[in-house]
């Protein structure tokens, strides 16, 4: 009687502990597979992951804002003399107006393991042309253009997706109101500017003639924080070239924003021309404030330590 009451317990016991242990055991399992193993971007030897966390900065404000918006002696002093401007307004006033106008907050932090964020980041080379890459460029979360790279006309091997787009005075196209407009500010003229296409439209030169109005939502407005620009020359480039470019920002700005970056678009043609997938155009990537093969250096490494897949058009 008493061995049959103990069975009868027994059985209830397994019945209602068996699936709660199952559902502990299946979450349990699953939080260390995302502890462990993220999803993205994550097969680093160790090797690689002192290289890159030698470079990387996770507490690097990427984009500016009231709060964050004061620059300290030696990062100000170090972008004011990027590109010389002969009347400096008071970069604390600008800041002031320029977020009454664009949204004023820390974008994109919502880093977490179980976060996949894809980022396509395109830059302007002819290395493109042929590649068949559009398709797989717009199935990323985000694709990141920059300057007047275009994609009408290129769909087939540059896609037709833009969510962000990298500009400056000097470089700036419409984007039209779906596309959120990333300023590169290389002085604080560069800033009233983008104050000014949005209101006054009076500025039309810098130390060239530029656009007082541009097609684009200030609702979708970004701007780089000048300390993010210092962090990665002193950091990524290690002080090579007087600046970095725009291409190389955007891909630290992607390895800051994504957690996997696809890189296209960057580097020489397979006969080792510098050159644009949209015009007829032929540089030198050492010409000029940025030292183009420190750069392509980086970017290799990040590449091959798993940072970053880089396409190479060939
Ligand atoms: O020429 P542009 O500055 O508009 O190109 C945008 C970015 O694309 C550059 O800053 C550079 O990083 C990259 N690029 C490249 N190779 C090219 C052309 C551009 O790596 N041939």
């Amino acid at each position: 009687m008493i061995r049959k009451r103990t069975l009868r317990h027994f059985i209830v016991f397994v019945s209602v502990s068996g699936p709660i242990c199952i559902v502990l055991f299946h979450q349990t399992s699953t939080r260390s597979f995302l502890k462990d193993s993220c999803m993205c971007n994550c097969a680093m030897d160790s090797e690689g992951r002192s290289w890159f966390s030698q470079r990387y900065k996770p507490s690097a404000n990427v984009t500016l804002n009231r709060k964050n918006g004061l620059l300290d002696f030696h990062t100000y002093w170090w972008w004011k003399s990027l590109q010389n401007e002969s009347v400096v307004a008071n970069y604390t006033q600008v800041v002031e107006v320029m977020f009454s106008l664009f949204p004023d907050k820390d974008h994109y932090t919502d880093s977490s393991p179980s976060r996949c964020r894809t980022c396509a980041v395109v830059g302007n080379s002819g290395n493109l042309v042929g590649s068949r890459y559009g398709a797989l460029i717009d199935s990323q979360d985000f694709v990141i253009r920059m300057n007047e790279g275009p994609t009408k006309g290129f769909e087939r091997d540059v896609g037709s997706k833009t969510t962000h787009r990298v500009i400056y005075p000097e470089s700036a196209v419409d984007m039209g109101v779906t596309t959120h407009l990333v300023l590169l500010p290389f002085k604080i003229l560069d800033l009233q500017w983008l104050i000014s296409i949005f209101t006054t439209k009076h500025i039309d030169l810098t130390y060239m003639y530029v656009k007082p109005s541009i097609i684009a939502d200030r609702n979708m407005v970004m701007i780089l924080h000048p300390a993010f620009i210092k962090y990665v020359y002193d950091s990524w480039l290690q002080g090579h070239g007087e600046y970095p470019s725009t291409g190389f920002i955007s891909v630290i700005f992607a390895l800051h924003v994504c957690d996997e970056v696809s890189v296209f678009g960057f580097g020489p043609t397979k006969d080792g021309v510098w050159d644009h997938y949209f015009e007829d155009f032929k540089s030198d990537p050492n010409e000029g404030p940025h030292d183009g093969d420190f750069e392509g250096k980086v970017i290799s490494q990040l590449h091959q330590k798993h940072r970053i897949m880089l396409y190479k058009g060939w």
